[in-house]
């Protein structure tokens, strides 16, 4: 098998009806895999499939909660039972609510906490239940720049995607005797439906394009190669690792300097 391909393997992608779940999904299909697209909207779902089987891999619309551990026991059996197993977990369903610490509500920090960590944690044991058993398998949590950084406004959120940075490693760590890796990619800026009115706003469109030393927001797309490498042969001796995807982001801040350099 090439290092790259993905071939013959069985890919469920949570949150996989729109935006980076939906982009890594399709990806996954047109590299070979065969795809569970797993979220609520049906009608999302059937899109990405359509999508996915018109560019001729096979793939299946599997309606799951990823915050109700029945809704999640069952979408595993619907996976199983039409593609026989999963190989490789994509956690990617994810929610957000921005507002400051002191307007946070017990309702909103559950939701959040539901969506973006305890369902992330069941669903990868579900999964993992049938993985060990065939020594095989590749999972890649989805965190985010507030899993290395916090962001204004987002406190809950980057108190989940810190701590899928930790998971990521406690999961590589137990994981790892059964052929199993583990691995985060950490998204910069992407507009999705999730962000797509922060980046209508001008101002935080120039300040993002000015942040990012790519000059450019991302896209689903920007993605997909990290994604398939961390779900291909290729990243075999990988795991436990949170790849930053983000155009340079996190590899520092500019000064206020002029042109020259402020050395004139
Ligand atoms: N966009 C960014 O800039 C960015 C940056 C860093 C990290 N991320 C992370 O990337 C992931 C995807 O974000 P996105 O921007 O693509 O968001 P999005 O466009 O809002 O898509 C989120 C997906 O998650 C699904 N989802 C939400 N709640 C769910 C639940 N309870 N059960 C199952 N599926 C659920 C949604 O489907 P339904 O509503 O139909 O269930 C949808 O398909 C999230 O984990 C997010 O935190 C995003």
């Amino acid at each position: 098998m090439s290092l790259f391909s993905l071939e013959g393997r069985i890919a469920l992608v949570t949150g996989a009806g729109r935006g980076i779940g939906r982009g890594i999904a399709e990806g996954f299909g047109e590299h070979g895999a065969k795809v569970v697209c797993a979220a609520r909207t049906r009608s999302q779902l059937d899109e990405a499939v359509a999508a996915i089987e018109g560019k001729g891999s096979e793939a299946l619309a599997v309606e799951m909660d990823v915050s109700d551990l029945d809704s999640i026991h069952a979408g595993v059996q619907a996976a199983v039972d039409r593609f026989g197993q999963i190989d490789i977990l994509v956690n990617n369903a994810g929610t957000n609510v921005r507002e400051s610490m002191m307007d946070v509500t017990e309702e909103h920090y559950d939701q959040i906490m539901a969506v973006n960590l305890k369902g992330l944690y069941f669903l990868s044991q579900a999964v993992v239940k049938q993985m060990i058993p065939r020594k095989q398998g590749k999972i890649i949590n989805i965190g985010s720049l507030t899993t290395g950084i916090s962001l204004d406004q987002v406190s809950v959120y980057t108190a989940t995607k810190g701590a899928v940075g930790q998971l990521t490693k406690a999961q590589a760590l137990e994981l790892g005797q059964h052929n199993i890796q583990v691995n985060a990619i950490c998204p910069g800026f992407v507009v999705t439906p999730l962000t797509e009115k922060v980046w209508a706003n001008p101002t935080m469109r120039e300040w993002g394009e000015k942040g990012i030393p790519s000059g450019r927001l991302a896209t689903p797309e920007d993605l997909v190669g990290t994604a398939v490498f961390l779900a291909a042969p290729a990243s075999d001796y990988v795991s436990g690792q949170s790849i930053y995807v983000d155009g340079g982001f996190m590899a520092g801040d500019y000064w206020p300097l002029p042109a020259s350099g402020g050395n004139k």
